[in-house]
């Protein structure tokens, strides 16, 4: 379905996510016809270039990051003429006039601050001074917001100076993952699982979310993030709270994000004995995460799993175990829900003992699979075995599946039509932050120093006591 035509004004539109992400995901939107031809794209940064250049800049990026398959001969060129460039100084004067020029005030127009967060104020207030926003203007701002509890609370107030709550779309990417919105239609769209969704029937949930990728060309943003805040803070949180929130009485942005806010607030601090950090040591083919961040004593960490709890009536006693790595031994998003056992077996002790499984993979290979107990096939007597049904998405959707748009993709589609649901509001950023900063200020008290994983491998292997001392085990990476 079309959204309505807009101006999109991209900040930092020659930046690296705007090359990879934001870009190519507008003209692939473009291709699927969801963009009306008199929509216009701005890019604006601090290099000088013309439209034409900045046109050649947004063509590479398509050509480089994909320009997706729907896309006729012809199209880009049509696309390109709806992309314009004006050079501004976000601190300064130069290009505001020009830009607030072309931004038609008619339209939709949303403002898409694709720039450090230091920026965050600035923007927002020249776009107030120079009369380019108006009360249905919307912002776009990205993540890390914040790299605690008072700098995200100053950032708040910044934009809150300009720009009321509904106007701001503060962007996790997970949220536009198809399978993570799968997530809330799996739960409260069918009637099999919400009933045992509580710690009366699960024994614990864990969530992997692994990469095989290393810190790569951002060691000087990463050493001063870590896992903790790069991905946990945000990602993992949400996939927490969706994975964890009661059901809302409807989906709408701010019921959903009540009861994501609720469970953030319901999590008890984390014991330090729960928490293991760990840090890609150097291998055979890689220097390790000391040189990619150009650090030989950074106590900064690639990995973290931990043990939670959420102290409300649905999930007391039931933990979430988190993990998350870099160069870990596969890439993998998977939530694994571990049910508890049958209460008596009435096979007997050498039918083993087996328990239900709902595992939903993220990415890649979207998919469910929940395993069931059934009778080991041919065999004497009664053995059980675990079997899956497994579903995966694209065999299952079939060739719908490829026109899946992108998180990117997705989420600016929601800016243009107004819709928050799959943003973080204030409140949410600033709860998250409030749980995570006393992990990190207790780290930085100890002076805890990460251990040392192989590359490759399933990360430090105290993670692996941690969860054993539970009596319980990481589900494999693979
Ligand atoms: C980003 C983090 O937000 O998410 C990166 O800053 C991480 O460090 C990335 O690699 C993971 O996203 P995805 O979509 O590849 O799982």
């Amino acid at each position: 379905i079309p959204v309505e035509p807009f101006d999109l004004v991209i900040f930092g539109g020659t930046g690296d996510l705007a090359r990879r992400k934001i870009l190519p995901g507008l003209f692939r939107r473009y291709c699927a016809g969801q963009i009306p031809a008199d929509s216009q794209i701005i890019g604006a940064a601090r290099s000088e270039h013309d439209a034409t250049e900045f046109r050649a800049i947004v063509a590479e990026a398509i050509r480089e990051f994909g320009g997706g398959k729907a896309c006729e001969d012809g199209t880009l060129d049509e696309f390109l003429q709806r992309i314009d460039y004006v050079t501004v100084d976000a601190r300064g004067d130069t290009g505001w006039s020009e830009l607030a020029s072309k931004v038609r005030k008619d339209l939709i127009n949303a403002f898409y601050f694709s720039v450090g967060p230091g920026l965050f104020g600035d923007l927002a207030e020249r776009l107030h001074r120079y009369d380019m926003a108006d009360d249905d203007s919307r912002i776009v701002v990205e993540k890390p917001f914040g790299r605690d509890l008072a700098t995200a609370k100053a950032l708040n107030a910044s934009l809150a100076k300009h720009f009321d709550e509904t106007q701001i779309y503060r962007i996790d990417h997970y949220l536009g993952k198809e399978t993570v919105q799968n997530l809330m239609a799996v739960r409260f769209g069918n009637m099999l699982f919400e009933p045992l969704w509580n710690s009366q029937y699960i024994d614990h949930i864990q969530i992997s979310v692994a990469e095989t990728v290393g810190v790569g060309g951002r060691g000087g943003y990463y050493d001063k993030s870590g896992a903790m805040r790069d991905m946990v803070q945000n990602h993992l949180m949400q996939l927490l709270c969706l994975i964890a929130m009661e059901p809302p009485a409807k989906f709408d942005p701010d019921a959903v994000r009540d009861e994501k806010l609720k469970v953030i607030r319901a999590l008890d601090p984390v014991e330090p004995h729960h928490i293991v950090r760990g840090q890609y040591g150097p291998s055979a083919d890689d220097d390790g995460f000391r040189t990619h961040v150009g650090d030989p004593a950074s106590k900064t960490e690639s990995f973290v799993a931990m043990k939670i709890a959420i102290s409300n009536w649905r999930w007391a006693g039931t933990p979430f175990y988190l993990r998350t790595g870099k160069k870990l031994k596969a890439r993998t998003s998977e939530i694994t829900v571990v049910f508890k056992d049958a209460p008596h077996s009435i096979f007997g002790a050498e039918a083993g003992r087996h328990n239900n499984e709902l595992r939903i993979r993220l990415q890649p290979n979207e998919g469910m699979t929940l395993d069931v107990t059934i009778k080991e096939p041919g065999q004497g007597g009664m053995r059980l075995v675990d079997v899956p049904l497994d579903m995966s998405f694209a065999e299952a959707l079939g060739p719908n599946v490829a026109e899946v748009p992108d998180a990117y993709e997705r989420l600016i589609m929601d800016v243009i039509r107004g819709n928050q649901t799959l943003f973080m509001r204030g409140d949410e950023v600033e709860a998250a932050w409030a749980w995570t900063d006393p992990i990190i200020e207790g780290w930085q008290a100890r002076g805890e120093v990460p251990k040392t994983y192989d590359s490759g491998s399933d990360g430090p292997t105290d993670a692996m006591a941690m969860i054993a001392r539970d009596g319980r085990i990481w589900r494999e990476i693979k």
